[in-house]
Protein backbone atom coordinates (compact mmCIF):
# COMPACT_ATOMS: atom_id res chain seq x y z
CA UNK A 1 0.00 0.00 0.00
CA UNK A 2 1.01 3.71 -0.70
CA UNK A 3 2.90 5.20 2.44
CA UNK A 4 2.05 8.95 2.86
CA UNK A 5 4.17 11.61 5.47
CA UNK A 6 1.37 12.94 8.43
CA UNK A 7 2.38 16.58 10.00
CA UNK A 8 0.48 16.66 13.07
CA UNK A 9 1.22 20.33 14.18
CA UNK A 10 -0.42 23.13 16.52
CA UNK A 11 -0.53 24.34 20.14
CA UNK A 12 0.97 23.11 22.88
CA UNK A 13 -1.10 20.14 24.77
CA UNK A 14 -3.64 19.90 22.00
CA UNK A 15 -3.15 16.65 22.27
CA UNK A 16 -0.99 16.15 19.08
CA UNK A 17 1.29 13.14 20.09
CA UNK A 18 -2.36 11.38 21.37
CA UNK A 19 -3.66 11.25 17.72
CA UNK A 20 -0.06 11.02 16.38
CA UNK A 21 0.70 7.58 18.65
CA UNK A 22 -2.93 6.16 17.54
CA UNK A 23 -2.55 7.25 13.79
CA UNK A 24 1.19 5.52 13.71
CA UNK A 25 -0.03 2.47 15.82
CA UNK A 26 -3.12 1.93 13.38
CA UNK A 27 -1.07 2.00 10.26
CA UNK A 28 2.20 0.84 11.52
CA UNK A 29 4.12 3.91 10.76
CA UNK A 30 6.90 5.57 12.56
CA UNK A 31 5.36 7.83 14.95
CA UNK A 32 7.88 10.82 15.58
CA UNK A 33 7.31 13.30 18.68
CA UNK A 34 10.00 16.39 17.32
CA UNK A 35 9.16 18.10 20.45
CA UNK A 36 10.90 15.92 22.52
CA UNK A 37 13.81 16.80 20.63
CA UNK A 38 13.94 20.18 21.60
CA UNK A 39 12.97 19.52 25.13
CA UNK A 40 15.83 17.44 25.47
CA UNK A 41 18.37 19.84 23.67
CA UNK A 42 16.73 22.06 26.40
CA UNK A 43 17.49 19.49 29.23
CA UNK A 44 21.02 19.34 28.12
CA UNK A 45 21.71 23.11 28.05
CA UNK A 46 20.37 23.40 31.70
CA UNK A 47 22.90 20.03 32.58
CA UNK A 48 25.32 22.31 31.58
CA UNK A 49 24.67 25.03 33.26
CA UNK A 50 23.69 27.47 29.78
CA UNK A 51 20.54 28.34 31.46
CA UNK A 52 20.51 31.01 34.02
CA UNK A 53 17.70 33.39 35.12
CA UNK A 54 18.95 35.78 32.67
CA UNK A 55 17.62 33.19 29.56
CA UNK A 56 19.86 30.64 27.54
CA UNK A 57 23.36 30.95 26.75
CA UNK A 58 22.81 30.57 22.62
CA UNK A 59 26.36 30.93 22.04
CA UNK A 60 27.67 28.57 24.59
CA UNK A 61 24.97 25.86 23.41
CA UNK A 62 25.38 26.23 19.88
CA UNK A 63 29.17 25.84 20.44
CA UNK A 64 27.89 22.31 22.38
CA UNK A 65 25.56 21.33 20.00
CA UNK A 66 28.13 19.02 18.31
CA UNK A 67 28.09 16.69 21.65
CA UNK A 68 24.14 16.42 21.53
CA UNK A 69 23.38 12.89 20.31
CA UNK A 70 19.56 12.26 20.00
CA UNK A 71 17.49 8.74 19.50
CA UNK A 72 14.75 7.20 19.65
CA UNK A 73 14.00 3.99 21.25
CA UNK A 74 11.22 1.36 21.57
CA UNK A 75 10.14 0.67 25.47
CA UNK A 76 9.19 -2.97 24.90
CA UNK A 77 7.19 -2.56 28.41
CA UNK A 78 4.98 -0.09 26.97
CA UNK A 79 5.92 -0.10 23.05
CA UNK A 80 5.96 3.43 23.11
CA UNK A 81 9.18 5.27 21.41
CA UNK A 82 11.53 6.85 24.45
CA UNK A 83 13.95 9.92 23.73
CA UNK A 84 17.71 9.05 24.24
CA UNK A 85 20.18 11.77 25.11
CA UNK A 86 23.86 11.29 24.57
CA UNK A 87 22.62 7.49 25.08
CA UNK A 88 21.13 7.82 28.38
CA UNK A 89 16.97 7.64 28.75
CA UNK A 90 15.45 11.28 29.11
CA UNK A 91 12.29 10.54 28.34
CA UNK A 92 10.88 11.37 31.97
CA UNK A 93 13.21 14.16 32.68
CA UNK A 94 11.95 16.38 30.02
CA UNK A 95 8.12 16.21 30.55
CA UNK A 96 8.52 18.09 33.85
CA UNK A 97 7.70 21.92 34.17
CA UNK A 98 11.25 23.13 34.52
CA UNK A 99 11.88 21.77 31.20
CA UNK A 100 8.74 23.10 30.03
CA UNK A 101 9.82 25.88 30.89
CA UNK A 102 12.79 26.90 29.39
CA UNK A 103 12.57 24.65 26.16
CA UNK A 104 10.53 27.89 24.37
CA UNK A 105 13.89 29.86 24.15
CA UNK A 106 15.61 26.86 23.31
CA UNK A 107 13.41 25.83 19.94
CA UNK A 108 13.73 29.48 18.75
CA UNK A 109 17.78 29.15 18.48
CA UNK A 110 18.16 28.64 14.73
CA UNK A 111 21.41 26.35 14.92
CA UNK A 112 19.03 24.02 17.02
CA UNK A 113 16.49 23.56 14.91
CA UNK A 114 18.27 23.09 11.54
CA UNK A 115 20.33 19.92 13.40
CA UNK A 116 17.03 18.69 14.21
CA UNK A 117 15.25 19.25 11.79
CA UNK A 118 17.85 17.71 9.67
CA UNK A 119 17.50 14.43 11.52
CA UNK A 120 13.91 14.43 11.19
CA UNK A 121 13.63 14.83 7.41
CA UNK A 122 16.17 11.92 7.84
CA UNK A 123 13.94 9.85 10.23
CA UNK A 124 10.84 10.26 7.57
CA UNK A 125 12.74 9.62 4.62
CA UNK A 126 10.99 6.62 3.62
CA UNK A 127 7.01 8.33 4.23
CA UNK A 128 5.09 5.98 6.38
CA UNK A 129 5.43 8.23 9.05
CA UNK A 130 3.23 10.30 11.85
CA UNK A 131 5.14 13.54 12.92
CA UNK A 132 4.07 15.55 15.01
CA UNK A 133 5.47 19.33 16.48
CA UNK A 134 4.59 23.01 15.05
CA UNK A 135 6.67 23.33 11.69
CA UNK A 136 6.11 19.77 10.67
CA UNK A 137 3.41 20.96 7.58
CA UNK A 138 5.44 23.99 7.03
CA UNK A 139 8.99 24.07 6.89
CA UNK A 140 9.97 19.54 8.08
CA UNK A 141 7.75 18.26 5.35
CA UNK A 142 5.81 21.09 2.92
CA UNK A 143 5.14 18.04 0.58
CA UNK A 144 3.13 15.83 3.20
CA UNK A 145 0.40 14.18 1.88
CA UNK A 146 -2.02 15.28 5.14
CA UNK A 147 -1.52 18.06 7.48
CA UNK A 148 -3.32 18.66 10.57
CA UNK A 149 -3.44 21.49 12.60
CA UNK A 150 -4.53 20.98 16.40
CA UNK A 151 -6.29 24.09 18.82
CA UNK A 152 -8.58 23.66 21.53
CA UNK A 153 -8.87 26.41 24.25
CA UNK A 154 -6.14 27.46 26.50
CA UNK A 155 -7.93 26.46 29.52
CA UNK A 156 -9.09 23.08 28.04
CA UNK A 157 -5.35 22.60 27.42
CA UNK A 158 -3.91 23.69 30.55
CA UNK A 159 -6.49 21.62 32.24
CA UNK A 160 -5.35 18.41 30.23
CA UNK A 161 -1.43 19.31 30.78
CA UNK A 162 -2.14 19.61 34.62
CA UNK A 163 -3.70 15.92 34.65
CA UNK A 164 -1.16 14.39 32.90
CA UNK A 165 1.45 15.91 35.29
CA UNK A 166 -0.55 15.57 38.44
CA UNK A 167 -1.18 12.19 38.22
CA UNK A 168 2.51 11.20 37.28
CA UNK A 169 3.29 12.64 40.27
CA UNK A 170 4.35 16.17 39.63
CA UNK A 171 2.95 18.90 42.65
CA UNK A 172 2.29 22.02 40.61
CA UNK A 173 -0.30 24.52 40.66
CA UNK A 174 -2.61 25.13 37.65
CA UNK A 175 -1.85 28.53 37.39
CA UNK A 176 1.23 27.91 36.79
CA UNK A 177 0.64 25.15 34.09
CA UNK A 178 -1.60 27.40 32.56
CA UNK A 179 0.97 30.17 32.42
CA UNK A 180 3.90 27.84 31.01
CA UNK A 181 0.70 26.33 27.88
CA UNK A 182 0.13 30.55 27.16
CA UNK A 183 3.48 31.85 27.43
CA UNK A 184 5.06 29.13 25.26
CA UNK A 185 2.29 29.44 22.69
CA UNK A 186 3.56 33.05 22.51
CA UNK A 187 7.39 32.64 21.98
CA UNK A 188 6.07 29.84 19.95
CA UNK A 189 4.34 31.54 17.41
CA UNK A 190 6.35 34.75 17.07
CA UNK A 191 9.83 33.62 17.06
CA UNK A 192 11.79 34.92 14.10
CA UNK A 193 12.57 30.73 12.71
CA UNK A 194 9.79 28.96 11.99
CA UNK A 195 6.93 30.39 13.53
CA UNK A 196 4.08 28.02 14.63
CA UNK A 197 2.30 28.55 11.97
CA UNK A 198 -0.83 26.85 9.94
CA UNK A 199 0.55 25.77 6.76
CA UNK A 200 -2.38 26.91 4.37
CA UNK A 201 -3.25 23.40 2.92
CA UNK A 202 -3.50 22.25 6.37
CA UNK A 203 -6.72 21.23 7.87
CA UNK A 204 -7.78 22.72 11.20
CA UNK A 205 -9.60 20.82 13.68
CA UNK A 206 -10.44 22.55 17.30
CA UNK A 207 -10.90 19.62 19.54
CA UNK A 208 -11.56 21.32 22.78
CA UNK A 209 -15.32 19.62 22.70
CA UNK A 210 -13.74 16.46 20.97
CA UNK A 211 -13.66 12.73 22.18
CA UNK A 212 -10.54 11.33 21.36
CA UNK A 213 -12.24 8.32 19.55
CA UNK A 214 -14.64 10.89 17.14
CA UNK A 215 -10.95 12.94 16.63
CA UNK A 216 -9.27 9.87 15.84
CA UNK A 217 -12.06 8.67 13.49
CA UNK A 218 -12.25 11.92 11.76
CA UNK A 219 -8.34 12.10 11.07
CA UNK A 220 -8.09 8.25 10.12
CA UNK A 221 -10.74 8.88 7.53
CA UNK A 222 -8.80 11.63 5.97
CA UNK A 223 -5.54 9.76 6.11
CA UNK A 224 -7.17 6.48 4.65
CA UNK A 225 -8.48 9.34 1.75
CA UNK A 226 -5.14 10.34 1.38
CA UNK A 227 -3.28 6.92 0.99
CA UNK A 228 -6.02 5.43 -1.23
CA UNK A 229 -5.18 8.42 -3.47
CA UNK A 230 -8.99 9.63 -3.18
CA UNK A 231 -8.59 13.51 -2.50
O1 LIG B 1 5.18 19.47 21.73
P1 LIG B 1 5.97 19.84 22.98
O2 LIG B 1 5.16 20.63 23.97
O3 LIG B 1 6.64 18.67 23.61
O4 LIG B 1 7.13 20.81 22.45
C1 LIG B 1 8.07 21.39 23.31
C2 LIG B 1 8.55 22.71 22.75
O5 LIG B 1 9.37 22.49 21.60
C3 LIG B 1 7.45 23.69 22.31
O6 LIG B 1 7.24 24.70 23.26
C4 LIG B 1 7.95 24.27 21.01
C5 LIG B 1 9.10 23.42 20.59
N1 LIG B 1 8.89 22.72 19.32
C6 LIG B 1 9.23 23.37 18.17
O7 LIG B 1 9.61 24.54 18.21
N2 LIG B 1 9.14 22.73 16.98
C7 LIG B 1 8.71 21.47 16.91
N3 LIG B 1 8.65 20.85 15.72
C8 LIG B 1 8.32 20.78 18.09
C9 LIG B 1 8.41 21.46 19.29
Amino acid sequence: MTKITIAIDGFSSTGKSTIAKQLADWLDYIYVDTGAMYRAVALFAMQQGFISKNGVDSLALINALGGVVLHFQKNEDTGAAEVFLNNVNVEKQIRTLEVSAQVSPVAAISAVRSKLVDQQQKLGQGKGVVMDGRDIGTVVFPDAELKIFLDASATTRAERRYKELTQGGDAVSFDDVLANVMERDHIDSTREDSPLAKANDAIAIDNSEMNLEDQFHIILQLAKDRIAGRV
